[in-house]
């Protein structure tokens, strides 16, 4: 890593390439942008030449952004607040199971429009890779929209329709690694040496197996190891996650290079967020578990200075699934002078969830609240109960600080039960990726529904039961202080897919078994409370409307734990008018209302002070009456 200072560029000079209102920004941040850069890449001979040419393309993408997004860039920069506010919610699904195709997806607004949703993440829609292709995540083509789901100019299309109904669309940019049927992959095994320095290729096996000392495996059992011998090229690909997935080469220029050029692309096609693709894991450095090195931040501040410099409108939101006390870097925590995504994943959130249901006892939420850092201005948490990969339990165990977190034990008894392996469980989840270390805790898949027990759920008592801990998950997700996120299926109570499709390929990848197609028959009678997918939709649509109207629910009003006599009970308080009380148990509980305030329950209208009654996995919303 280059630390030197090296001559500063000319930025006015280079500032002249850019159309004024882009110029302008570029002063702002091109001094940021090329000290992260320099640190990252100052070593090279050609550095200087290779900033320029950087700052030319960056002039260009600036200049093709079409009129209406431009338009769209100075609305943002005049409210860069638009993604705090408690009316954003946000949704995730696969274009084919949600619409068939993306032009199908555009028939769907309407839907998303109803529920309340104004921020969708289709996953990948890239052209993948030919058979095997993790649900999308090898990326064959960063210029082509998958074929079966249409063609580039339909993406336009469907960003065009989204934007007049005012919802924003999230792209995964998955910049950590390339399918081995993209063009860089087949030219580096044809042997062409630039594009081999595109990836990492270890030449013997003792670097290997040294380089494996310090790795984890993100899917062991699925794809054991970190590296893969290509014969081509004699040699081993690092692989972090399947064989087929080639991580790219960072500590090269051309690679980070490429990578913000067709970021750029996308933006100019309507892409507002781009959701950045296992981000832990871009920097390599042999002996580190490269997750989480230095250097990711620079690419991350890079990046995110060139969207401030050529599509300002354009949120970064980091899919980091680590531990709470590494998550903060990614959304600038403890670096007051450096900005890199505006959002990321609150994954420790989600998982102390599920543990505090199981456990009928919140000491994981109540540690993870605990280690969740203030975030800097304009920066929010993504706060979800389920998506299309599993509940990681590492994430809740201990730090390296010995902070307690949540003991493998513990975990491992939470899982089973997820897992539907102990005879009192309700849940019909899967552990994924078997096959690591023998004990190893992984994770747990399922879709909401599953897990709460809404499938197994056998008659009217039972199902209610299931739907009150959904929605009291859900339920936190909407009042912790972030965007909730809703998986698509979860909001009609969908179960598990159990296609035989579905069974096969969950064989080697449980995940699978999260990922159906949209129900239609249960879309159909999703506006009649009587039918089981209808009580979903309209009681979590009920709540969403009800936060709609509660400015204390903005991502940006700060939380605090109250605290509750109860281990079942959760408490947050949101600013100083308003608290949720969340009951993790099958039993009644009492929790006390702060002070000596009236409190008026959101739902009922009740005015009550002093102890507040809840069911069985109720949540309850109150705000603080006028003295
Ligand atoms: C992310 C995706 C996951 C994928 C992995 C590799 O974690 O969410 O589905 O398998 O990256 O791209």
């Amino acid at each position: 890593m280059h630390t030197g200072s090296g001559s500063a560029p000319k930025l006015s000079e280079l500032a002249g390439h850019f159309e004024p209102a882009a110029a302008a920004r570029f002063l702002q941040q091109g001094d940021t942008l090329h000290r992260a850069l320099q640190q990252l890449y100052g070593d090279d001979a050609n550095f200087a030449g290779w900033f320029e040419h950087l700052a030319h393309e960056l002039a260009q993408a600036a200049a093709q952004r079409p009129a209406n997004l431009k338009e769209l860039d100075t609305a943002r920069c005049a409210g860069p607040d638009w993604f705090l506010g408690q009316s954003v919610l946000a949704y995730c699904a696969y274009a084919d199971r949600f619409g068939g195709s993306l032009l199908g997806v555009a028939t769907r607004i309407p839907y998303l429009q109803e529920l309340g949703v104004n921020v969708l993440h289709l996953l990948p829609f890239l052209r993948a890779r030919a058979g095997d292709n993790d649900g999308g995540f090898a990326v064959s083509s960063f210029e082509e929209v998958q074929p079966s789901l249409g063609a580039n100019e339909d993406l336009d299309r469907l960003t065009a329709e989204l934007r007049r109904a005012g919802i924003s669309l999230v792209a995964d940019l998955v910049l950590n690694h390339v399918a081995d049927d993209h063009e860089w992959a087949i030219a580096a095994r044809a042997g062409d040496r630039s594009r081999q320095d595109f990836f990492h290729v270890l030449h013997d096996e003792t670097s290997v197996h040294q380089a494996e000392q310090s790795l984890e495996e993100v899917f062991p059992g699925a794809a054991p190891g970190n590296f893969t011998y290509v014969p081509q090229m004699g040699g081993w690909v690092w692989t972090t996650f399947y064989p087929y997935q080639w991580d790219l080469n960072y500590a090269n220029p051309q690679v980070f290079f490429q990578i913000a050029i067709a970021m750029l692309r996308l933006a100019n096609r309507g892409v507002e967020i781009f959701r950045l693709d296992s981000a832990p894991f871009l920097w390599k450095r042999t002996g580190t578990t490269c997750r989480n090195l230095p250097e990711v931040h620079t690419v991350l501040a890079a990046l995110r200075a060139i969207v401030e410099i050529c599509a300002p409108a354009v949120l970064l939101m980091a899919e980091a699934i680590v531990p709470v006390q590494e998550l903060g870097p990614y959304l600038g925590v403890g670096m007051p002078a450096r900005r890199e995504c505006h959002i990321a994943y609150h994954s420790s959130l989600m998982a102390a969830s599920w543990a505090s249901l199981v456990r009928e006892d919140c000491t994981a939420l109540r540690q993870v609240s605990a280690q969740t850092p203030p975030l800097p201005a304009l920066a929010a948490w993504v706060t979800y109960v389920r998506c299309h990969d599993d509940i990681v339990w590492p994430v809740l165990q201990t730090d390296e600080a010995g902070a307690a977190a949540w003991l493998p034990d513990e975990l491992r008894h939470v899982a089973a039960f997820l897992q539907g392996e102990s005879a009192s469980s309700y849940a019909r989840g899967r552990a994924s990726f078997g096959g690591g270390e023998p004990g190893a805790l992984h994770g747990t898949n399922g879709m909401t529904a599953a897990l709460v027990g809404l499938a197994t759920a056998s008659g009217a008592d039972e199902y209610a039961a299931a739907l009150q801990r959904m929605l009291l998950l859900y339920g936190l997700a909407m009042t912790f202080g972030g965007i909730p996120l809703i998986y698509m299926g979860d909001e009609l109570g969908q179960g598990n897919d159990d296609s035989e499709q579905a069974l096969r390929m969950s064989r080697l990848d449980s995940r699978w078994i999260q990922r159906p197609p949209m129900d239609t028959a249960r879309l159909a009678q999703h506006r009649d409370p009587a039918s089981a997918a209808g009580a979903v939709f309209t009681s979590l649509r009920s709540w969403i409307g009800l936060r709609q109207s509660q400015p204390a629910l903005r991502a940006d009003v700060p939380a605090t734990v109250l605290s509750t006599a109860h281990a079942a009970v959760f408490g947050l308080g949101r600013g100083d008018r308003f608290v949720a009380y969340f009951n993790f148990s099958g039993q009644a509980q009492l929790a006390r209302l702060p002070g000596r305030a009236r409190w008026r329950d959101l739902r009922s209208q009740q005015s009550c002070t002093g102890l507040l009654p809840l069911d069985p996995w109720q949540m309850r919303w109150l705000t603080r009456e006028p003295a």
